[in-house]
């Protein structure tokens, strides 16, 4: 279900903030993709909370609006989960057979997943990258989504009269984004950094293979509580005051000291997962963050994780080889919706074949 490539389905990336479309048409003989369709969708906070769908009502009335302002007519979709119901571990088995794997997953799947195996879907793809397993082993890549989450998301898709045709994982989906539009580089170890929210989605790939993969519950909606909290506003007037779209009547300095603050919470979490990870593979320290997410604009940050990490960052351009139609689509916009749209890319990519 989780591991299929390219493809023509309308990306639906359903962020607990908004909702975000892309949809993508595949050029005939020199290959490539040109935007087809793109839209976003504010959902109120209370619609979506910590992954989990708490106002399915809300949730429908948004996916119906998103294809309905942008006049999308494809109702086929590819949407995609994060957070704690996901579980993605790369893990180490004896050799065997296609047969033999296919067999013994489930049972292999108990020992390293921690929800009970009938409330999961388990997925798994042997891995065959730059980095080799030790002799008589293989390395496999396993998935279990919770049912209950998929059926929330799946339930909601279908009421707002859409189908949905391939489940996929934020973290899969920014990848897959990111390889389509960058150059492999063997030598390179990075990390993508997908900044939301509730929830950042980092990705680290090693040469042209991925291999570390986790969610961390934290993003934008700190920075809001805390500026709603500590200058006393409604959620609305905190989020714009953080965008920059409204000025807090205090001045901007109590303002900076919160973005530096909560940036320096968000930086740390991201160390806490590259200590893991370096602590937990043999393969080399990340050499370079790419950054995505709507929350990578948070004044500060990015030079915060630049200074922390030591290592160059880049901001993630997931339309840096899709065709895109200036007229249709304004460069301001694009260039100010991109990196939100990373996730939303990646599951445009995915075709109707997939599972
Ligand atoms: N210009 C900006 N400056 C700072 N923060 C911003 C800006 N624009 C958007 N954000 C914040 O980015 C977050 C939304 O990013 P994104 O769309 O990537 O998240 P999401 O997919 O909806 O959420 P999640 O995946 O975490 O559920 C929100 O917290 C929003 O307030
Ligand atoms: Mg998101």
């Amino acid at each position: 279900m989780f591991f299929s490539r390219r493809g023509n389905l309308v990306g639906l990336d359903m962020g607990s903030s908004s909702i975000k479309l892309v949809q993508l048409k595949e050029l005939g003989k020199g290959g490539g993709y040109a935007l087809e369709n793109l839209g976003v969708s504010p959902l109120s906070p209370e619609a979506i909370v910590d992954g989990a769908i708490m106002d399915s009502g809300l949730v429908v009335d948004v996916i119906q609006n998103v294809f309905r302002e942008n006049k999308v007519k494809v109702n086929e979709v590819a949407l995609s989960l994060s957070g704690h119901s996901v579980i993605i571990k790369r893990v180490s088995l004896p050799e065997m057979n296609e047969d033999e794997l296919a067999e013994s997953i489930q049972w292999e799947a108990e020992q390293y997943i921690p929800f009970d195996i009938q409330d999961v879907n388990i997925d798994y793809q042997v891995l065959q990258g730059d980095v080799p397993a030790a002799e008589g082993t293989m390395d496999v890549l396993l998935v279990a989504v919770k049912k209950s989450k998929i059926n929330d998301y799946t339930s909601a898709l279908s009421q707002a009269g859409k189908a949905p045709i391939v489940v996929d994982v934020d973290v899969f989906a920014l990848q897959n984004a990111y390889e389509v539009n960058y150059p492999a580089e063997p030598d390179l170890s990075l990390a993508l950094v997908n900044i939301g929210a509730g929830v950042t989605n980092i990705s680290i790939m090693q040469g042209t293979s991925s291999v570390f993969w986790r969610d961390i519950s934290i993003g934008g909606n700190q920075y809001t509580d805390t500026i709603q909290k500590e200058l006393n506003l409604s959620f609305e007037r905190a989020d714009a005051i953080k965008r920059g779209e409204e000025q807090p009547e205090e001045g901007t300095e109590r303002l900076q000291q919160i973005f530096n603050q909560v940036s320096q919470d968000v930086t740390s979490e991201v160390q806490k997962t590259l200590d893991f990870y370096k602590a937990t593979s043999a393969g080399e320290a990340v050499n370079k963050l790419i950054l995505s997410g709507g929350s990578c604009r948070i004044p500060g940050l990015q030079e915060m994780l630049a200074e922390r990490f030591g290592v160059p960052i880049e901001m993630f351009n997931p339309f840096q080889v899709i065709q895109v139609n200036e007229k249709k689509f304004p460069p301001q916009m694009i260039q100010e919706l991109a990196p939100t749209l990373a996730v939303a890319v990646g599951l445009a990519l995915r075709r109707t074949g997939d599972k």
